[in-house]
């Protein structure tokens, strides 16, 4: 396949940042996306220019370190990430325009590499258990409905990868955090700090300078783990117990 790249080009964090035209050729429909930007890297370094710099580490979908904007949507054309999309999603000859992440509480680094260290932040607040495990118990000490271990292992297929936050239109991350506050609060080892939590994270998360959900659920379309929205419904919820100090 024979592409035109349009990339977002930016020095540095408080550089000027704009769109840079590569053309490039040979692009198999095998390759991942960030295979298809490696072989551009590997050109650009051998005709002496910097490199496009991104964020990648497992390449497998698990660790939620990749994420660029494709074409206008967080992750490209299909539901997955970018390291799993593959460029059988594109056509010879088409044009793909690549942006980071765009986010107040996620500013560039350099390139399409963006700082998400505002969403480790809020993990910091209230993303945890502090309940003294020990060690390993047995399975069976512990009764869980199916159900709630069900919805707990659904919220804890978060990667934290943003994409959720890219989608809205509000830069919200409520969608990332409705998936940590459900995957701890439906577990018994999630209940001594369940609403203490809830509020720590929102004020960290309002902190940041992400922004409020008004249910567009364009977050939760982008997900490519699937989250739905009603985790924000459950953590609206559980903060307005908090608040009301209904629990
Ligand atoms: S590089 Fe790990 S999820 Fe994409």
């Amino acid at each position: 396949m024979k592409l035109t790249l349009k990339i977002w080009r930016q020095g540095g964090p408080s550089a000027d940042g704009e769109m840079v035209t590569y053309p490039i050729e040979g692009v198999s429909e095998d390759m991942s996306f960030l295979e298809m930007l490696d072989v551009l890297n590997e050109e650009l370094i051998a005709k002496g220019e910097e490199p496009v710099a991104f964020d990648s580490d497992c390449r497998e979908g698990i660790c939620g370190m990749c994420g660029l904007v494709i074409n206008g949507q967080a992750h490209g054309p299909e539901v997955t990430t970018t390291c799993q999309l593959h460029m059988r999603s594109f056509s010879d000859g088409d044009e793909i325009s690549i942006e980071p992440w765009r986010a107040e509480a996620f500013p560039v680094l350099k390139d399409l590499c963006v700082d998400r260290t505002s969403f480790d932040r809020i993990i910091q607040a209230g993303g945890y258990i502090s309940a003294n495990t020990g060690a390993a118990p047995d399975a069976a000490a512990t009764l869980v409905p199916k159900d709630d271990a069900d919805r707990a292992f659904m919220g804890a297929e978060c990667i934290g990868c943003g994409a959720c936050v890219a989608a809205c239109p509000n830069a919200s991350g409520m969608l990332f955090m409705g998936a940590k506050v459900t995957h701890l609060g439906e577990l018994p080892q999630g209940q001594p700090e369940r609403y203490a939590r809830v509020v720590s994270m929102v004020d960290q998360h309002d902190a940041e300078g992400f922004g409020g959900c008004t249910n567009l659920g364009e977050c939760s379309r982008a997900c490519p783990k699937g989250i739905p929205l009603n985790v924000i419904s459950q953590m609206n919820r559980d903060l307005q117990r908090a608040k009301l100090g209904k629990h």
